[in-house]
């Protein structure tokens, strides 16, 4: 693995964001009209799948395998959706790229869409992101200027539409299967997946490509620059690079964009300059609050989806949440307990109950209330919920309870014989 110092998916743009000038002196929209000359379908993913490409939205599933099963789907009618549903506790990368590089993720949308042969396309965006949705829409506006969206593409005779679509503003709505839901009108709640994956029943129950902002961000710097240039950096079963989101108890919180593979430490020294007031790390969310935590010892780890699953945990979207000394465990944990409880959209039993009797009990203990007891039913009831979603928030919920009580039982011990919290009020702050 090497490590980059000169961001590769980030490009600094002349002018304003959406101005169109600033992206084609970059070699924008290069590889769309490499694809609108006559590029075969089948090359892109083939390059995609050379470059080995994951999924930026946290599963990372491999981005060439998901083009050519809706590609090759034996159902010809296809859609696009790119996914802009951020929504992740500590995840903000997605917003940052869409403020900043609105023209490239529309030539990553051109692409994915023509290269699936979509019906219609849309860019989903999180309707609390409206600043965004207007750059995304000033940009659209120029490049159907330039001939490169709408009817008759550079004259070459075929025409493409981008719908920017106004999402709904939960963390559920963010999940795919309840962002197709919503988009057709229904209650935004994910379906049963495994075995109703969007690639095979996705909008109008059709085969559908759904991938995230940064994902397709990386599709036009992937076909331009080569699979090989693409795999320069980061590991060899997770090239490229990632976007960080990274917040919490560091004196630069922001979006840096580092190889796959980067060590947490070099994250939080080199991006984020160390530790707000010189203080000791206490824990870190790799991959924000639905994965295991790790904690000051485990600073040398590496941030890619293999290593970090390996270590018990996981990448996530990148929403690195740094926690230091002065912080309470118990009331750390229960904050995101609640974030689970108010999101969970109430559709499976085990979720709906779960999420907020684990935020009951969170409660009960950070407040002095606590007894063993209740310290029993905490660890009881993760266990029954854990899987049972047919999404992954309860799971997370779940994870973030155990992880939180297993690393720091002894602050949660502290709870309960004090019979108050041992902290002052200012280090629920994370
Ligand atoms: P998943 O592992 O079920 O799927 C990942 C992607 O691969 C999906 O697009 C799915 O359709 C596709 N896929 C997986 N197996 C497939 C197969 N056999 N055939 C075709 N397609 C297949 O993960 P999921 O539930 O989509 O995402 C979970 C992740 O999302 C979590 O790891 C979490 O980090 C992240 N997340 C991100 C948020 C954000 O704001 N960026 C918010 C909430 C969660």
């Amino acid at each position: 693995m090497s490590i980059a110092t000169e961001p590769r998916l980030v490009q600094k743009l002349e002018g304003s964001p959406w101005e169109i000038e600033g992206y084609l002196k970059v070699g924008g929209y290069e590889a769309w009209k490499r694809c609108v000359d006559g590029m075969k379908a089948d090359d892109v993913v083939a390059e995609l799948k050379k470059a080995g490409l994951r999924g930026r939205g946290g599963a990372g599933f491999p981005t060439g395998v998901k083009w050519d099963k809706v590609l090759n789907h034996r159902i010809k009618e296809h859609y696009f959706v790119c996914n802009a549903g951020e929504h992740e506790p500590g995840t903000f990368k997605d917003r940052f790229l869409l403020k900043t590089l609105p023209h490239q993720l529309i030539e990553g949308c051109l692409i994915a869409a023509h290269t699936v042969q979509a019906k219609a396309a849309f860019i989903y965006v999180n309707h609390e992101y409206e600043e965004e949705r207007e750059n995304l829409k000033k940009a659209l506006a120029e490049a159907r200027t330039r001939g490169l969206v709408g009817k008759n593409v550079l004259g070459k005779g075929f025409d493409i539409e981008l719908q920017v679509f106004e999402g709904h503003g939960s963390y559920v709505a963010g999940e795919e299967t309840a962002m197709l839901e919503s988009m057709q009108g229904r209650p935004a709640m994910p379906r049963q997946k495994p075995p109703f994956y969007p690639t095979d029943f996705g909008l109008y129950g059709k085969p559908t490509l759904v991938n995230n902002v940064e994902t397709l961000c990386n599709i036009p710097r992937i076909l331009y620059k080569g699979a090989a240039w693409f795999t320069q950096v980061g590991t060899e079963k997770c090239p490229g690079t990632m976007m960080f989101s990274l917040s919490g108890s560091v004196n630069r919180p922001g979006v840096y964009e580092m190889p796959m593979g980067v060590t947490i430490r070099e994250l939080i020294e080199k991006c984020g300059g160390g530790v707000k007031g010189g203080r000791q790390i206490k824990a870190v969310f790799p991959g924000g609050p639905a994965f295991s935590m790790v904690t000051a010892d485990q600073l040398d780890l590496q941030m890619d989806f293999d290593s970090l699953k390996k270590a018990g945990t996981g990448l996530g979207s990148a929403g690195t949440i740094v926690i230091d000394d002065a912080t309470c465990m118990v009331a750390a944990t229960l904050k995101y307990s609640n974030f689970f409880k108010g999101e969970s959209c109430g559709q499976c039993p085990p979720c709906r109950m779960g999420t907020n009797n684990l935020a009951t009990l969170m409660a009960k203990i950070e407040e002095g209330q606590g007894t063993q007891k209740d310290m029993d039913s905490l660890l009881q009831l993760c266990g029954f919920v854990k899987g049972t979603g047919y999404c992954t928030l309860v799971t997370g919920a779940a994870v973030l309870v155990q992880s939180s009580v297993k690393l720091f039982q002894k602050e949660y011990e502290e709870h309960l014989r004090l019979q108050r919290c041992p902290f002052t009020p200012a280090a629920v702050e994370v």
